[in-house]
């Protein structure tokens, strides 16, 4: 699923990001751009990269 339609990053881009040791939304959108463009990916972005870094 495309969590950032702006810059097409989907869920297991962010999973991948995660898996290779990203800890934070800032981490995700160093690598992938999510977040730059309209902003609305923001809070569910971050909602899911809390999410899978409590499940590591
Ligand atoms: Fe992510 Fe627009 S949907 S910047």
């Amino acid at each position: 699923m495309i969590i950032c339609i702006c810059k097409r990053v989907s869920d297991r881009e962010i999973r991948r990001l995660v898996d290779e040791g990203a800890t934070s939304l800032a981490d995700i959108r160093r690598e992938t751009e999510l977040g730059t463009q309209c902003g609305k990916c923001a809070c569910e972005a971050r909602r899911i990269v809390r999410e899978l870094n409590e499940d590591q």
